[in-house]
């Protein structure tokens, strides 16, 4: 575990918080590159409760990052902090989306920059169809994907398009939970364990279409309690512990470390 967590964080792609100046944007990347997302020393509270305790990484345009931890590590924490919701509230740390400043934004304005967030609970809107809940999502510009192109990517989506989006089984609720955020203009796709309640065949059919996604380039963190599978579709991992990162490196050196997924996933 030592050697795949020192290679990791001697291969530049992470720095120790507090590594510089606050107020100084980060560009931390390899080949001196910056990187397309950074989360600098992030620190968020819900009220008294300090969660997310000074998290830093970096994703670069077109990598899909899963984001791993037990239960509590602060995943759903950490989403929610670089989506800029009020809850828990980033009372310091710095977040960057393609040359962008996101840390003193509001949510609707993060997502007016290019966050698209795919909470746990999806969100459908009850009372409207499939179509509905898509022609929601581009009401206000910047408009992404085309509703039909969404239809091209989950056809089921698009024979049920007149049926209330409530009444959608789990997995067809998560295609349009992923289907209405790819609707808006997306440069950060952040998926909040799209695979949980799903029948295994389900989640085979959503790895292909988030395969299908990453191969056009789409810049993503997953989080996943099915770690394997998130490290499958995975460039990169980032383990979560106690509001901090343990681990950043490449989702191979998590499949291949027997300690690190025991130490920190218990898989
Ligand atoms: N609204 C809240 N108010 C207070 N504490 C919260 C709130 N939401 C989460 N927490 C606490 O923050 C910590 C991190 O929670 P978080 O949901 O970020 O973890 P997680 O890694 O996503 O876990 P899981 O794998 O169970 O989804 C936990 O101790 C949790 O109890
Ligand atoms: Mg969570």
């Amino acid at each position: 575990m030592a050697d795949a967590k020192t290679k990791a964080m001697d291969g530049g792609q992470a720095k120790a918080p507090g590594d510089a100046a606050p107020g100084q944007q980060p560009i931390r990347s390899a080949g001196n590159q910056p990187a397309y997302f950074s989360c600098w020393d992030i620190h968020a509270y819900y009220g008294e409760s300090y969660i997310v305790q000074g998290v830093s990484f970096d994703v670069r345009e077109g990598e899909i990052v899963a984001l791993l931890g037990r239960n509590g590590a602060g995943k759903t924490s950490t989403l929610r902090a670089i989506a800029r919701v009020d809850d828990p509230s980033l009372k310091a740390g710095e977040v960057w989306l393609d040359h962008q400043p996101l840390h003193n934004m509001k949510a609707h304005q993060a997502a007016r920059n290019g966050i698209g967030l795919v909470p746990e609970d999806r969100r459908i809107i009850a009372g409207l169809t499939v179509e509905e809940n898509l022609k929601l999502a581009q009401i206000a510009p910047p408009i992404g994907w085309s509703i039909e192109r969404v239809y091209d990517l989950f056809p089921r989506l698009g024979e049920r398009r007149k049926q209330e989006g409530t009444t959608l089984s789990g997995g067809e609720q998560q295609m349009l939970a992923i289907g209405r955020t790819l609707a808006r203009d997306v440069k950060l796709l952040l998926l909040d364990e799209p695979y949980e309640g799903l029948a295994p065949v389900i989640v085979h059919e959503i790895e292909r279409t988030l395969e299908q996604i990453k191969a056009l380039g789409m810049t993503t963190i997953i989080v996943e309690q099915n770690a394997i599978a998130a490290l499958h579709l995975a460039d990169r991992a980032i383990i979560l512990d106690m509001g901090q990162v343990v681990f950043d490196g490449t989702a191979q050196d998590v499949l291949d470390s027997a300690e690190l997924r025991q130490q920190y996933l218990a898989i």
